[in-house]
């Protein structure tokens, strides 16, 4: 007995007993606050979870004590819900939505139309060549129709049509699959159909490099001549995906002032800080960083700190700050890029004292 007590202090003191003393007194630290109640006044503040985030008792508990708005980060999205014309896979979705049901939690749907992770089979004949656009249509109706409803209850706001625009190059829109069939058609359709299948919900065009002043004039001008033809754009989502230099004030200024006149709501949906200096929501990182060093988790903290002040002068317009991943451990960059909050331990990094304590 006296034997495994001596171990489990030496345990709790080198802190890795999952829920030693050490880990609890920790955690008590911030049980007092959290970021939905820091920015209860503000915004929404929410997370993209994966199915085994609710799966696991320490991140359901971390979900419930930090966030009120949920983001599936895959399991909504077209090709893994509906990866054949007969064939829905709704589990991993309802387990997500369930965990958000019981809990009280408001959702976000992601996403509806996007060039990735899409129902190709949608686009195509058993040939291979394009349908009809007509016969996409039809069929992408019935997908948004079957989708929304099933999860009306708690779903507030989707992600309509995702990454439409270019970065660069002479045509402002992105020349996918979608665009080659339809042209800029098919984003007015998706909204459409979006808004006859839930009219409750508050529907977002959603990009990334969203502060890059050439995007954020391709999504402004799209947005404008969409809505000017009647098309239901509610919102934009400004997905967020960061780095410590970037964007500056000024940047994220800039592209808030834009939007801001043009829509009802902005959202930022998938907010992440990387430690190098890439940006933007293509998998195009391939270097995670090293060890973090203290200086370089002090410019972490520093930029999540000047991204919540900016966010915050737009309260009125901005109602919910999405985080991409619930800690290090589980990010789509990788644990070594640090990108978020919490680090792989779910314990609170520097960035989130930096939030907590600032209001
Ligand atoms: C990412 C997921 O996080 C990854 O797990 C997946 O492999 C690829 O997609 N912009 C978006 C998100 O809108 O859906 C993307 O999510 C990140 C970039």
């Amino acid at each position: 007995m006296k034997k495994l007590l001596q171990f489990l202090i030496v345990l709790s003191v080198f802190n890795v007993l999952p829920f030693g003393q050490a880990q609890a007194e920790q955690r008590s630290t911030h049980n007092a606050q959290s970021l939905k109640d820091t920015f209860a006044k503000d915004f929404l503040v929410g997370v993209s979870l994966n199915p085994r985030n609710v799966r696991n008792a320490a991140e359901q508990d971390l979900i419930r004590q930090q966030f009120n708005s949920v983001t599936c980060e895959n399991v909504m999205k077209p090709k893994e819900i509906h990866p054949s014309a007969n064939e829905w896979k709704w589990e991993e979705a309802d387990r997500i939505a369930n965990f958000c049901r019981e809990n009280g939690i408001k959702m976000r749907g992601h996403c509806l139309v996007w060039h990735n992770q899409f129902s190709d089979w949608m686009l195509y004949d058993e040939m291979g060549n394009f349908v009809d656009k007509e016969v996409f249509y039809a069929r992408l109706k019935d997908h948004i129709q079957k989708v929304m409803t099933r999860y009306k209850d708690v779903i507030y706001a989707w992600d309509v049509v995702n990454e439409a625009m270019s970065d660069g190059g002479p045509n402002p829109y992105r020349e996918s699959k979608l665009y080659q069939l339809c042209g800029d058609e098919f984003i007015a359709k998706a909204f459409q159909f979006a808004r006859e299948a839930d009219p409750n919900a508050i529907l977002f065009y959603n990009d990334y490099n969203e502060c890059d002043p050439r995007k954020s004039k391709n999504i402004y001008n799209m947005v404008l001549k969409m809505r000017s033809e009647g098309v239901p754009i509610d919102g934009i989502g400004m997905q967020g995906h960061y780095n410590i230099y970037g964007p500056t004030v000024e940047e994220l200024d800039a592209a808030l002032s834009l939007y801001a006149p043009l829509v009802e709501h902005i959202h930022v949906t998938e907010l992440d800080v990387r430690v190098n200096r890439e940006m933007g929501g293509q998998l195009r990182f391939s270097q995670e960083g090293l060890a973090i060093s203290d200086s370089v988790q002090n410019l972490h903290a520093q930029q999540y700190e000047r991204l919540f002040k900016t966010f915050r002068k737009y309260r009125d317009k901005i109602d919910c700050v999405t985080f991409w991943n619930l800690h290090d451990g589980c990010s789509w960059l990788g644990a070594r890029n640090y990108p978020l909050l919490f680090d792989a331990s779910l314990q609170p990094k520097p960035a989130y004292f930096r939030l907590v304590d600032k209001k």
